[in-house]
């Protein structure tokens, strides 16, 4: 149903409607904290606060400059596909060291990363999940 959406820009106009016919929860919360979900997502766009200050983070610190504005690779590698075997402590490190003979810059000295590397490892994996979308992403619920 989701990706129906998706793929019709145009319904993206109907997006108020389609919140109650389309929304999914792709990670239900339960409770556990070693199970606890990275990520939610409803109708592909809205996600949780955590995963959204990891999105802002991505945009203030340009990353789409090097990977692209849908993580899919441009001088840097696609995201969509790292993130399907980089864990979380492998992206911990490249995002504090970077690789930087290789072209990847650390960014230990930014606060926002310093504060947000956790939402940002979720988004990712929420788009390479293929669970949340590119582009702009709003609060669950607002
Ligand atoms: C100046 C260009 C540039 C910018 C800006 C940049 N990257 Fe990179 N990034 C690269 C390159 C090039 C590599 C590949 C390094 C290598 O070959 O090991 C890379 C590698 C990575 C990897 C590891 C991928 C893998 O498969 O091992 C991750 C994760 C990553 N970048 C995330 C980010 C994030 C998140 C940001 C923004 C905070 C960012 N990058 C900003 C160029 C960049």
């Amino acid at each position: 149903m989701r990706r129906f959406v998706g793929t019709l820009p145009l319904l993206g106009l109907m997006v108020g409607i389609s919140t109650t016919v389309f929304s999914e929860d792709a990670a239900p919360s339960s409770g556990d904290e070693s199970n606890a979900p990275l990520y939610s997502v409803q109708n592909g766009n809205q996600v949780d606060d955590d995963t959204l200050q990891g999105w802002r983070t991505w945009r203030a610190l340009a990353c789409e400059r090097c990977h692209g504005a849908a993580q899919e690779g441009m001088v840097g590698p696609s995201l969509v596909e790292s993130l399907k075997t980089l864990t979380k402590e492998e992206f911990h490190e490249i995002m504090m060291n970077g690789r930087i003979e290789k072209g990847m810059p650390p960014f230990n000295t930014s606060q926002m990363m310093q504060k947000n590397w956790e939402g940002l490892y979720a988004y990712l994996k929420g788009r390479s999940d293929g669970k949340i979308e590119p582009g702009r992403l709003t609060a669950i619920g607002k």
